[in-house]
């Protein structure tokens, strides 16, 4: 652990959890929790729950949980001394020198490393651009008409064609050849030794929503292949996660987000003074950065290119946003190639008007459609109509689905009783009436014997965490060997202890887990559903079959293990004679 546990504790009991979560995620209390939509995964309806009592969360759609650190890491993408440090600042705790250990500091040191060389680096890239050296990329810049306020805010910069030079600054700030070289900037030969990655470009640096610089794309000025060098991924660039400008947008207060397709078009758009724009980092848009742009708005505009690859990508890309829950629009750029060329023809107003008269992403996609059949053939009209009613079966909600079947009718010439015949015989025929489900991580196959264990382990935890009056009176029954799973052993051991001292602490208990994996399983013990059920009898009944099952598991576990461990013997006879004695035991519930 990288500070101590006081420390730990103290910051992290000074943050609710219900606080933290619910400046980034809209939340509804309902039950004595707070329901919302899972940052986390894509979904429609709120499965992510945080309980202010336990001070964890857990979502029953994905299976993320923690406590107030765990979520701060995953949402920020920030590593746990990095989470410590934010929230001690937000709570006004002051932090001692990290007294950290040896691994952590290693592993926290490589990633701040990584974060600090690609700081410097950009610095050098920066001045560069403004030195004699670096007027070929300046004027290329100027060419594109970017201001040098655009230049600035961007950090945008220049590598020169002495690439030794920029390993030089960087060895001379005390960065050794490892970091420089899994930062991605520069590769190692034999024969050549340090090489810089970048030559002979203009440089973009690539920020984090932290502003943290965690990656770079290079372009070739004018003509040349590749267009765009973009660094690899490191542990602090993960191209699947981040946007190329939503530093900015994030900030931009605009009721949607534009997408775009190039660093390049992120920049015009801001220069215009769209700030709401954003790009993906070479690569293809991902679920991933969807869940993202959920963060910040509803409606995400796209603005890609208006060629066949673009069209192609704006087609997946909504796709995308849609799993994602976010409404798709399309801007159209015709005549123009893309948002940057039409800013520099057009200028903003029309592109202003362009966006007012962005086409909803399901008329976008039955336009692309049509141009494929040729309607003058009834055969071909017949396939396309029944194109439509395919596309139609996805939307699942009945009231969406006819109000976009009437105004597709509408739109093509087509009967909207016909129509909805078709629908109705594709529904039929497919049984795909509704979304189809996307496959849940856990707890979809019929259950195993281990997973019955498991969950009565994981419902006798959640019940007694949220009764913790309850304790006392089944301890002469249960202990922490009748937790079989490795974690949840470990929650039982030290959650009983804590019991058994009256310091009763189930968030404190999740950060013992230094990984993540057992982090959200720790928070998932804390957080099971239980039965919703009326009567105190029905509930005492519950409870017992609860009990009874988890020692029931752990008689049959130690059972199977007599042959092989000595000290299962004694744990199975001791277990026949608490299950012999909970049979004539009554346990009451207040
Ligand atoms: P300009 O051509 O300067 O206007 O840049 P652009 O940002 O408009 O680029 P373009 O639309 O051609 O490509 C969109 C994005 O794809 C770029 O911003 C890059 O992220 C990525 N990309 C383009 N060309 C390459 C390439 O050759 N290699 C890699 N790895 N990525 C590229
Ligand atoms: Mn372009």
């Amino acid at each position: 652990m990288f500070y101590s546990e006081e420390i730990v504790e103290e910051v992290r009991t000074k943050n609710d959890i219900v606080d933290i979560v619910s400046e980034r995620v809209r939340l509804q209390k309902r039950g004595g929790r707070y329901w919302g939509l899972c940052p986390f995964h894509n979904e429609k309806s709120p499965s992510f729950s945080v309980n202010g009592d336990l001070q964890v969360y857990h979502c029953f759609g994905c299976g993320a949980g923690g406590n107030v650190y765990t979520f701060v890491m995953n949402y920020e993408n920030y590593s746990f001394p990095e989470a410590v440090k934010m929230l001690a600042e937000r709570a006004g705790v002051t932090l001692p020198e990290a007294g950290e250990s040896e691994e952590g500091r290693r592993k926290e040191s490589r990633r701040a490393k990584l974060l600090a060389v690609n700081r410097e680096a950009a610095k050098f890239f920066y001045y560069q651009l403004r030195t004699p050296q670096g007027e070929t990329g300046y004027r290329y810049l100027k060419k594109r008409e970017l201001t040098d306020e655009t230049m600035q805010k961007f950090g945008l910069g220049f590598a020169g064609k002495n690439g030794a030079r920029l390993i030089g600054y960087l060895r001379g700030k005390g960065f050794e050849d490892e970091v420089i070289q899994e930062a991605g900037l520069a590769g190692y030969s034999e024969k050549h030794g340090m090489v810089s990655q970048f030559w002979n470009r203009v440089m973009y640096p690539i920020q984090d929503i932290h502003n943290r610089v965690i990656g770079f794309g290079g372009r070739v000025m004018g003509d040349g292949e590749p267009k765009y060098l973009n660094s690899p991924e490191t542990p602090v660039f993960d191209k699947r996660r981040n946007l190329y400008g939503l530093n900015y947008a994030r900030r931009a207060r605009s009721s949607n987000i534009i997408l775009c397709e190039g660093y390049m078009d992120v920049i015009a758009m801001h220069q215009a003074g769209f700030t709401q724009a954003v790009a993906s980092l070479g690569t293809a848009f991902t679920a991933e950065q969807a869940a993202l742009l959920r963060r910040y708005a509803d409606n995400v505009l796209l603005a890609y290119d208006s060629d066949g690859a673009g069209v192609k990508a704006a087609l997946r890309g909504i796709g995308i946003l849609r799993e994602a829950g976010l409404t798709g629009k399309v801007i159209n750029m015709q005549p123009y190639k893309d948002p940057d060329e039409f800013m520099k023809a057009l200028g903003k107003e029309a592109f202003q008007e362009r966006i007012d008269q962005a086409e909803n992403s399901f008329f976008f996609e039955i336009r692309i459609l049509e141009g494929q059949f040729h309607m003058e053939d009834p055969e071909e009209k017949t396939k396309f109509h029944r194109e439509i009613a395919r596309k139609l079966c996805g939307f699942s909600e009945e009231v969406e689905r006819d109000n976009y079947l009437q105004a597709v009718a509408d739109k093509y010439f087509i009967g909207v009783e016909n129509l909805r015949k078709l629908v109705r015989s594709y529904a039929a025929s497919t049984g795909l009436a509704r979304q189809p489900e996307r496959p849940r991580p856990a707890g979809r196959r019929k259950a195993e014997p281990e997973d019955k264990a498991k969950t009565a382990q994981r419902m006798l935890l959640t019940w007694i965490v949220n009764n913790p009056g309850l304790y006392g009176r089944i301890r002469k029954y249960i202990s922490e060997q009748d937790f079989t799973e490795g974690v949840s052993r470990r929650v039982a051991e030290r959650l009983f202890q804590e019991l058994e001292q009256g310091t009763f602490n189930p968030a404190g208990i999740i950060s013992m887990f230094g990984e993540e994996e057992e982090q959200r399983e720790a928070a998932a013990l804390f957080s099971a559903k239980l039965p919703g059920l009326e009567t105190e009898a029905e509930k005492e009944k519950a409870f017992r079959d609860i009990l009874l099952s988890v020692k029931k598991n752990s008689y049959e576990y130690y059972v199977a293990r007599m042959g092989t461990d000595v000290t299962a013997l004694s744990r199975a006879i001791e277990g026949k004679k608490a299950l012999e004695e909970l049979a004539k035991a009554h346990i009451s519930l207040d």
